[in-house]
């Protein structure tokens, strides 16, 4: 039997009409659109999820709500799509431009227009969200995965300006109906969930996790990685599983499911409680449609040296929970990694869950992240730390690094270094000095080793910046 004759048929809505597709679903939702659907508005730019312009947006019910995500098309298997709403830049067309495209144009903000599409989309995403708290600030991050090159981005800036303040207004009412009802977004959009909910009674049979070339969950690695033989490989899709989904917390452990994203960790209220900072570190994680996609799974089992979520999950010392199918087996993240992408986990195991002590009052943790540009770029060195206190003393340390050796490290002789100690700056450069043992970095596009040593030092001076800032003065900090 043929690879394609295992595979069932992909439902879901795209714009206004249910759809069914009966092909690979390792198709990515970008050539399925253009090509199958001659819907052209949705541009190749990267294929490499940076620029943005082939943006769409990803509609699910979840707790009984329509809930959309902006995500890029390049990077999204069809599979993923299954009993969703994939929603096209056609899909928010209306008689008239529609308010987004209407300050987009008013402002100047489109000039050769090839990512506009992509920028419309990222804001009527924006329109969708029911959750916003600062109207003008978030705007301006919904844009933050999508580039243009002609413009100038003053204009689009002031494009955005004028939607947060459209979107403001809706007080209370649920987001859908006011934005159909207001004309912002066209008045299908009112009857998808009733639609959805009828479909996804079919659509929603997923196969067991089957055996399988490759395991698929966001895509944001594999589809940049393997884009072309994507599509001809047999795949599992693990994105869509339920017993896969879920962030819980119990006696302050935190278990997180395999297929949860970036964005879902986000809107976690269990890890915003547990890490008030998080924000701060989310921000310097690639960009909106991408979080939207990524797993935490991913990033782990991707096992880049310089994998934030890694670096993060690793001072944190969690453990994860892998699977055959058959039988289930548990181990710490640190003991994971054995070398250069290779993984204590044979090819049919796959991570179902990750599980994590939240740090306590009594604790103190940091995420840094040095790269070429602030934002949308991957480390050049990453690092987090974890302390636990007992007063001033230290009762137990954890500190990650990424970006200075072939697999993301746990620095295991310096987290027990400092067990017992006090804070000191006598301390720390003795901390500084052990670290240095412990790493072997090479030079590479993101920096030479004597740089990339530099930096690892920086960065744990930083933790310690942040929690201790009247001890860590400017001198220490450029000795
Ligand atoms: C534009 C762009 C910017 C990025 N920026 C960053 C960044 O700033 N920081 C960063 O750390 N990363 C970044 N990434 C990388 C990527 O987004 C992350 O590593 C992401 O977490 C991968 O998750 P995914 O679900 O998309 O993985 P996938 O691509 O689906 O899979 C990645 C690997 O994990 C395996 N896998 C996935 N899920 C499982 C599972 N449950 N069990 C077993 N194996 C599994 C796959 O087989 C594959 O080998 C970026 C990527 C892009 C495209
Ligand atoms: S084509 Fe550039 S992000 Fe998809
Ligand atoms: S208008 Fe030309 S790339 Fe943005």
């Amino acid at each position: 039997m043929s690879k394609l004759k295992k595979l069932k048929v992909i439902k879901f809505i795209l714009n206004d009409k249910e759809v069914q597709y009966p092909g690979h679903p390792g198709v990515v939702v970008l050539d399925y659109v253009r090509y199958l659907k001659n819907l052209t508005g949705t541009k190749i730019g990267c294929r490499e999820g940076d620029c943005g312009a082939c943006t769409i947006l990803v509609g699910e019910i979840v707790l009984d709500k329509m809930r959309y995500r902006s995500m890029t098309s390049c990077l999204m298997p069809l599979a993923n799509a299954n009993g969703k709403h994939i929603v096209t830049i056609e899909g928010v067309n209306m008689d008239i431009l529609n308010p987004v495209q209407q300050a987009m144009s008013d402002e100047g903000a489109t000039q050769c227009g090839f990512c506009t599409p992509g920028f419309v989309m990222s804001l009527a995403g924006f329109c969708l969200r029911d959750d916003v708290v600062d109207y003008q600030k978030e705007a301006l991050a919904a844009i933050d995965g999508n580039i243009c090159r002609c413009t100038g981005y003053k204009s689009i800036q002031r494009a955005v300006s004028k939607i947060a303040e459209i979107c403001s207004k809706r007080a209370g009412e649920d987001v859908v109906k006011y934005v159909a009802k207001n004309k912002i977004l066209p008045s299908y959009f009112e009857n998808i969930k009733e639609k959805l909910a009828i479909l996804q009674l079919s659509a929603n049979a997923s196969a067991s996790i089957a055996k399988s070339e490759y395991f698929v969950s966001g895509g944001t690695d594999l589809y940049v990685q393997k884009h072309d033989v994507m599509p001809h490989s047999e795949l599992s899709f693990l994105m869509n599983k339920n017993e896969l989904q879920g962030i819980t917390e119990e006696n302050g452990i935190c278990i997180i499911g395999a297929a949860s994203s970036v964005t879902d960790l986000i809107e976690s209220p269990i890890i915003r409680k547990a890490f008030p900072n998080f924000e701060t570190y989310y921000k310097l994680v690639s960009s909106t449609p991408i979080r939207n996609m990524a797993t935490i799974a991913g990033n782990l089992v991707n096992a880049s040296p310089i994998g934030d979520f890694t670096a993060f999950f690793l001072a944190l010392d969690a453990s994860i929970e892998i699977s055959d199918n058959v039988s289930t087996r548990i181990i710490r993240l640190k003991d994971f990694y054995l070398g250069y992408k290779k993984l204590s986990k044979k090819p049919n195991e796959f991570l179902k869950s990750l599980s994590v002590k939240l740090p306590s009052q009594k604790s103190r943790f940091n995420f840094e992240k040095v790269c070429k540009r602030t934002n949308l770029d991957i480390a050049s060195v990453n690092s987090a730390m974890l302390m636990e206190l007992d007063g001033s003393s230290i009762l137990n340390a954890n500190i990650s690094a990424g970006g200075v050796g072939p697999t993301p490290m746990f620095l295991k002789k310096s987290s027990e270094y400092l067990a017992g100690k006090k804070v000191s700056l006598d301390v720390i450069e003795e901390l500084l000095r052990i670290a240095q043992t412990e790493i072997a970095p090479i030079s590479d596009a993101r920096g030479t080793v004597e740089y990339k040593r530099l930096l690892l030092n920086q960065l744990i001076k930083g933790h310690f910046a942040v929690w201790y800032p009247e001890m860590i003065n400017a001198e220490f900090l450029t000795m």
